[in-house]
């Protein structure tokens, strides 16, 4: 039996401005998707779009399509748009690899320009990938090593051995969101860079990073971004910083001059220099629908949306799902966190099953959280009501407690 929400709720999605924008989206009827944060929905036009470029401009077009379709310029063109929706300039961001390569890339760019000092600054329990990356560079670079301290900590552990601090802006996990302009500011009175990652921000919050004189971000194209699994990622690097900083991957598709085929490596001289390799054509084109839909959505409307229905989840939680030992881990701050709320519990992924069983899904984070993501552009407020009423009766009726919900997959 389906329980209706209640007017308060029907009200508030009446009045949602952005409500329309879920008809663009192709969403399983029977699916609440509350894990855009990890791989977002698929736009209704992406599979249109993708068939017509494998036919007409891959198919007819062949070689040419480079130049008549511009994919030569896709990297740029996506990059020009992402750059609007995290408050950078065009020119400032380009599309290309993953993050993780991208990282890479980045803190090898910093540290070399940055010479004499030891440190790379992170945060102890950032996204794996960022602390793996860095670390890999202190093995490579052995005068480097890697300070990883609390997230309260960062701002005080900024001094003049840092050479660069590599931060997620919006924590994967407990969806803490940091001072970015705090933090750019100090790091700047210290000589030091910053690397901020957006993986979880781009998209799902405010980010202006010419307002905070961001030095350099990275992001990934697949989750608020809606780009498709494993889309390709971000890069961005503020034009102040563009000729002084070099990519170690110094590949055919950064340099100058790329089809004049010279002999010695030249990089372009701005941001071009980060890219590396032919870019993913097919990628860069599913990205590019789900940054154009996104672009169509009032960003002050977009963000609004994010605090108010991550707002209403956690009120539905404390009112609904008290006494079953669950914990709201994320702040209650709408300003400190991002767009995603995680909750505790001990039995995490075998609720987050039964959920999943009903078609709300979430996903799981080791040891013991349950982590729902919230994309203002697809979600409505009856979808928040009902997923917490659907997590309430969960937790009442121990569904989860059931051997089919407990055998772990692959990915959680
Ligand atoms: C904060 C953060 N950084 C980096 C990544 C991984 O990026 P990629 O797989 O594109 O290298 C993720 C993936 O979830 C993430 O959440």
């Amino acid at each position: 039996m389906t329980i209706e929400p209640p007017d308060f709720i029907r009200t508030l999605d009446e009045a949602d401005p952005l409500r329309a924008f879920r008809q663009r989206f192709s969403l399983p009827p029977d699916v609440i998707y509350l894990d855009g944060n990890s791989l977002g929905a698929l736009p209704a036009a992406t599979a249109p779009r993708l068939n017509e470029v494998v036919r007409q401009e891959w198919g007819n077009g062949l070689i040419r399509s480079w130049n008549t379709y511009d994919w030569i310029g896709a990297s740029r063109r996506v990059g020009d748009k992402i750059a609007s929706l995290i408050g950078a300039g065009a020119g400032e961001v380009v599309v290309a690899d993953s993050t993780s390569v991208n990282i890479f890339k980045l803190l090898m760019a910093a540290i070399a320009a940055r010479p004499g000092r030891k440190i790379i600054l992170s945060e102890a329990g950032n996204f794996p990938t960022d602390l793996y990356v860095a670390d890999g560079i202190s093995k490579l670079l052995p005068q480097l090593s890697v300070r990883a301290v609390e997230p309260s900590r960062v701002l005080e552990a900024i001094n003049k051995d840092v050479a660069v601090i590599l931060l997620t802006h919006v924590h994967y996990k407990t969806g803490h969101k940091y001072d970015m302009a705090a933090i750019t500011r100090r790091a700047h009175e210290c000589g030091a860079l910053v690397i901020w990652d957006l993986c979880h921000s781009a998209g799902a919050v405010d980010v202006n990073l010419r307002a905070v004189d961001a030095d350099m971000a990275v992001g990934c194209g697949y989750k608020y971004l809606n780009g498709g699994p494993g889309a390709p990622a971000f890069l961005h690097v503020a034009r102040r910083l563009q000729k002084d900083l070099k990519s170690p991957i110094t590949g055919w598709f950064g340099h100058a001059a790329p089809f004049d085929f010279a002999g010695a490596f030249q990089p372009a001289p701005d941001i071009g220099r980060f890219l590396s390799g032919t870019p993913p054509i097919l990628g860069l084109t599913a990205l590019e629908i789900g940054v154009d839909l996104m672009a169509e959505a009032p960003r002050e409307l977009l963000f609004g949306k994010s605090q108010q229905i991550c707002s209403l989840f956690i009120e539905l939680i404390d009112k609904t799902c008290q006494g079953f030992g669950l914990d709201v881990l994320t702040s209650r701050d709408p300003l400190s966190r991002g767009s995603h709320v995680s909750l505790r519990h001990p039995q995490g992924y075998p609720i987050v099953q039964a959920l999943i069983a009903r078609g709300i899904i979430g996903d799981f984070r080791a040891p013991d959280i349950l982590r729902f993501g919230f994309a203002p552009l697809y979600l409505s407020f009856s979808d928040i009501w009902r997923a917490t009423d659907a997590l309430r009766d969960v937790l009442a009726t121990r569904e989860w407690d059931a051997d089919q919900f407990k055998a772990r997959a692959l990915v959680t």
